[in-house]
């Protein structure tokens, strides 16, 4: 994913080093061409050569290091970054930042930088609340970093608070919203919806589906890499909900409805992916439940239709893309809910086909607008994500 981009990883002096060569490795493993600049102090945390084995590049520790290929190293790295990601980000190397001071190769690369600054604190607690820490990393939010909050827990120093490292894959994901796409997004409001809705038939049983969340959870991510504010109103699934989303957990087709009509006037794009149950089981009075009898209990009702409802309230320049699974007559019927529930795109697949639909990794999918019917190949749902608003985008602008 990361082909072409080149990644400075600044590493600073504190335990959380070590997780900083995993995130080297994730990197290298995108094809992202990794320079890491380390403090002296650092190197007594951990030793350079495992970043130069991980990464195939020297360590830059010393600007003044006699035994390199004759270019200024801080100016020639800084200028080749796409981004520059400090982790562990010691106070003293956030405090020095926060005033331009450049002593040594991480922080005079960091000064002769025009890419992305993004910082992952990590250090003591009360180092990290200490009011003139809290002044520095606001001045260097206000300068244009991004300053990962630091994740709360048992600290290597014994106390317990505020100032863990987050994990390489939390630290991967920022690297990817700043250099990942083009922010052909910025400004709009993407509301998607994920996951499957359960029905109670009773306080015990549920009526569900398959639905694992994925593809939803994939646009959601693609939209915010892209710079959208995402809202992401999911029912239950096993993922972690995305970074960078506004995350609206439900649980019933009438909460996803209720979450859904308050977010969407404000809304720009809606991609409603989450398979809702079409019924619910009607209430019914405990006389007539006979015991033992599932078909007594199972008289349906249909729950109200979403995406419907907003073909009926859209307003000139918001976009409704629906997603429709099928089992036979796949392109007839979808086109029949793109014009029906008045739509501007529907994203169908068979569910019947290999390697396409519920709980697969990947996705076979037609797209559908007034004017056209796009075959898309057969990708992973993240692949598939971004194919789609790729179309979207080419559609508002
Ligand atoms: N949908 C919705 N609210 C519902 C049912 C469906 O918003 N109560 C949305 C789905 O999220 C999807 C689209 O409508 O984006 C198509 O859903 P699907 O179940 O394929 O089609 P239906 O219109 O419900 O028709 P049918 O079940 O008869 O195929």
């Amino acid at each position: 994913m990361l082909k072409g981009k080149t990644v400075l990883l600044g590493v600073t002096g504190s335990i959380a080093a070590y997780k900083t060569a995993s995130l080297a490795s994730m990197l290298v493993k995108q094809h992202a061409d990794v320079h890491v600049l380390m403090t002296r102090n650092a190197t007594n945390f951990i030793n350079p050569i495992t970043f130069e084995t991980l990464t195939g590049n020297k360590c830059l520790i010393d600007t003044f290091d006699r035994n390199f290929e004759f270019k200024v190293s801080h100016v020639s790295v800084a200028s080749a970054a796409d981004v520059f990601m400090v982790a562990p980000a010691s106070a003293d190397v956030i405090a020095k930042l926060a005033n331009g001071i450049a002593d040594d190769m991480l922080t005079t690369t960091a000064l002769a930088c025009e890419a992305p600054l993004i910082l992952a604190p990590a250090m003591n607690t009360h180092m990290l609340l200490k009011q003139v820490t809290l002044d520095n990393i606001k001045k260097l939010e206000g300068y244009g970093a991004e300053v990962i909050a630091p994740a709360s827990g048992y600290l290597a120093c014994g106390d317990t608070g505020a100032g863990k490292m987050p994990e390489p894959e939390t630290l991967l994901q920022y690297i990817y919203k700043a250099i990942l796409r083009e922010k052909d997004l910025a400004g709009k409001k993407v509301l998607v919806t994920a996951g499957p809705t359960q029905e109670a038939i009773d306080p015990v049983r549920f009526v569900t589906n398959h639905s694992s969340g994925k593809m939803g959870y994939a646009l959601a991510r693609e939209a915010s890499f892209r710079g959208a504010d995402v809202v992401l109103v999911s029912g239950k699934t096993s993922l972690t909900p995305p970074l960078f989303t506004k995350f609206i957990p439900v649980v019933s087709a009438k909460d996803m409805y209720d979450a859904v009509m308050e977010e969407f006037p404000d809304t720009d794009i809606v991609l409603k992916a989450a398979a809702v149950a079409d019924y619910r089981p009607m209430h019914v009075a405990e006389d007539k439940i006979k015991k033992n009898s599932a078909s007594s209990v199972l008289e349906m009702e249909r729950t109200d239709d979403i995406l419907a409802e907003l073909g009926k309230q859209k307003r000139d320049g918001q976009f409704l893309c629906g997603f429709s699974m099928e089992t036979k007559d796949m392109l007839e019927h979808s086109r029949e809910k793109l014009e029906k529930k008045n739509l501007d795109m529907i994203c169908a697949n068979n569910l019947k086909e290999q390697g396409a639909g519920f709980e697969t990794d990947t996705n076979h999918i037609s797209v559908l607008t007034r004017e056209e019917t796009i075959s898309l190949p057969l990708v992973s749902k993240e692949e598939a994500a971004r194919q789609i608003l790729d179309l979207v985008v080419d559609r508002i602008s």
